[in-house]
């Protein structure tokens, strides 16, 4: 909802995405930057405030998570323009966050045999609903084709090694 009608960046609450591995979850502090003063009273809002008083982070339900042997790291994609949206889908429409991909093997490997399929520029990573041919006047393959060059995106033999995603 927030990412949705109220049209907030991912960043603001997912603020280590581009420069960690990690994309954090935001402290109960971020949500009371708000809540300290919209929806006081709101029955849904009740753990956030509990968490406030008290100073016990919320146990958030962890959706995805690969398994230990596996190496993904959020900045290396959206420091080379790969947007959010293709890889956990349309997040600003969903009530409670799901997994949209399977995030298996073939699903990693499917998008590194052909990144053009995905790249976009990097001011537009966390935009839900950005459309290439709207913007740019190209199709998705010819701007990931040009965007692929200008980021210096590794070759499909390097990203599709065992040691890229298992080190
Ligand atoms: C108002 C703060 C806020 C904004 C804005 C926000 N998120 Fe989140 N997000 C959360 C919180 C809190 C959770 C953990 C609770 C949950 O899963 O609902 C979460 C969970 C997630 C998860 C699931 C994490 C897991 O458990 O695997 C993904 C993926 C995600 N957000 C992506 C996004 C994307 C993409 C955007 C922008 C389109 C976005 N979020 C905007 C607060 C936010
Ligand atoms: C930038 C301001 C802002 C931040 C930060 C923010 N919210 Fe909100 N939130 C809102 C607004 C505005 C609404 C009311 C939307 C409406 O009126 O429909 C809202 C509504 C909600 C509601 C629904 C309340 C109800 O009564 O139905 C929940 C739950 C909620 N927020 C949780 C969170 C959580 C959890 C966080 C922190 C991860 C968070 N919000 C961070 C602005 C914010
Ligand atoms: C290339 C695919 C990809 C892109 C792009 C991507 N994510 Fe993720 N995201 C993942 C995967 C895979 C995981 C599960 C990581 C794990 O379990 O170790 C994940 C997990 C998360 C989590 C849970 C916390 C964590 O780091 O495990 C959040 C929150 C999240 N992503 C938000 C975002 C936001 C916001 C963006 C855009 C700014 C984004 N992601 C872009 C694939 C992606
Ligand atoms: C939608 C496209 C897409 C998906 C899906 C995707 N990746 Fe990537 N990945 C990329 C691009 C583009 C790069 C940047 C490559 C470069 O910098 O040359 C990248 C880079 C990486 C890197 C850093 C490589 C390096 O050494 O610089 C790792 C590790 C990685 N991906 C792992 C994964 C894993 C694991 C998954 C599945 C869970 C995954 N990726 C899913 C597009 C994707
Ligand atoms: C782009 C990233 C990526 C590359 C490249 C990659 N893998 Fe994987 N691999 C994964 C992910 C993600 C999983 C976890 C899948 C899951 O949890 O379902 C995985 C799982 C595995 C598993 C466990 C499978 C199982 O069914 O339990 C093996 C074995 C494996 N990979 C071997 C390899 C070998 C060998 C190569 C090189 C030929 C390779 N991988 C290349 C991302 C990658």
């Amino acid at each position: 909802m927030h990412a949705g009608q109220l049209g907030m960046d991912c960043r603001y609450c997912h603020n280590t995405v581009e420069k960690a591995g990690f994309a954090a979850i935001p402290p109960t502090q971020t949500c009371m930057n708000c809540h300290a003063h919209i929806r006081t009273t709101s029955e849904r809002l009740a753990p956030v405030r509990d968490s406030y008083a008290t100073g016990k982070s919320i146990d958030w339900v962890k959706v995805h998570d690969l398994a230990d042997y596996v190496y993904f790291n959020h900045s290396a994609h959206l420091a080379k323009g790969v947007g959010c949206v293709s890889c956990h889908g349309r997040i600003d429409k969903m009530d409670v966050v799901h997994n949209d991909q399977p995030l298996t093997m073939g699903w990693c490997l499917e998008c590194h045999r052909a990144p053009e399929k995905h790249l976009r520029p990097r001011d537009q990573i966390t935009n839900m609903t950005w459309d290439p041919l709207a913007e740019t006047g190209k199709t998705q393959l010819q701007l990931g084709l040009e965007l692929k060059k200008q980021y210096n995106i590794h070759d499909s033999a390097y990203m599709t090694s065992c040691s890229t995603c298992h080190r």
